[in-house]
């Protein structure tokens, strides 16, 4: 049987397994993938390891996204210009192939739940290597972006990686706290890990509003921290990133098997329980 895995650390909230389980039965494709914790010290010899003892392909997540990017002997186009990826797939002994599906994924989900349009301007939180990995598929659509981060060093790291790109801006959070009434968001996407341990990114209150779209990339069984804040502060149109997880996982299933699951069914099943 062909050998899949999630990497990440933490990885026990990990849904990825599940979801692959449900299309492998939907398209009859044989394959086992586990949950793998991967010591911070210790991506690089677990990843080669992997595909020594016969590995076939591999998800990235938190926090090695920028790391695996690193490793890959090629990339699909999205990879190579989002400067991470959460997608690898072996193609002989010596290359491995490195994607980047989150985007793409994240922007499928927005599409469904009409959270966007070509024209959206879009405060992006967080500056880690799922914040990197969504921003060329938005810009490509159209999008502005602007992101900020707790800590405003990210932010410059992710500005200097598109320096060439014009619809990206930044600001330092003192900064959006003093000027946040001047600029129009349609769309806020929290792409920190904060809902993880259950603390809310410290934004002003006064960006929420009825008509905001507001999108957690985490997903819980219950409202994630982040979008009961929202809740509170007015918001009306929420989402966490359940939708996103299963559109990313189709993606990576369609890099390894060649079949496209069908999304929809599964979302609509699985948003019930997870
Ligand atoms: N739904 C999906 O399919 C999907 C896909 C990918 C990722 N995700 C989720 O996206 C989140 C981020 O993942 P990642 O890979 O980007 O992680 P990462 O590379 O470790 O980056 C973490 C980011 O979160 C920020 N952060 C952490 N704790 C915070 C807090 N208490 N307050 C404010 N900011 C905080 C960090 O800010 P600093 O720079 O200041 O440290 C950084 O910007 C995770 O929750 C992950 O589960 C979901």
């Amino acid at each position: 049987m062909k050998i899949f895995a999630v990497f990440g650390n933490p990885i026990k909230h990990s849904k990825s397994p599940i979801i692959h389980q449900l299309f492998a039965k939907q398209t009859g494709v044989l394959q086992n993938y586990k949950k793998i914790c991967v010591p911070i010290n210790g991506f690089y010899k677990i990843f080669f390891s992997f595909f020594k003892n016969g590995g076939i392909g591999a998800n990235i997540t938190i926090p090695f996204k920028k790391k695996a990017y690193k490793l890959c002997d090629i990339l699909t186009e999205r990879a190579k210009y989002s400067g991470v990826i959460n997608t690898v797939k072996i193609i002989n002994s010596k290359t491995i192939l490195g994607d980047n599906t989150d985007g793409i994924g994240l922007l499928k989900d927005l599409q469904n739940l009409k959270f966007i349009n070509p024209k959206s301007n879009i405060l992006l939180i967080g500056a880690g290597g799922a914040a990197q990995g969504i921003i060329y598929p938005l810009i490509k659509f159209g999008c502005n972006i602007t992101i900020i981060n707790r800590t405003y060093e990210n932010t410059k790291k992710i500005i200097k990686f598109f320096k060439n790109v014009k619809k990206i801006n930044s600001f330092k959070l003192e900064d959006l706290f003093l000027f946040h009434n001047k600029f129009k968001y349609h769309l806020i996407i929290n792409a920190t890990s904060s809902s993880m341990k259950g603390n809310i990114p410290n934004i002003p209150s006064s960006i929420i509003n009825p008509d905001i779209f507001c999108y957690d990339l985490f997903y819980n069984f219950n409202k994630t921290p982040f979008l009961k804040w929202c809740l509170i502060h007015g918001a009306k149109k929420i989402s966490d990133g359940i939708g996103m997880l299963i559109e990313q996982a189709a993606y990576s299933f369609y890099l390894w098997h060649g079949i496209m699951p069908n999304t929809k069914i599964i979302i609509k099943k699985y948003k019930k329980y997870i």
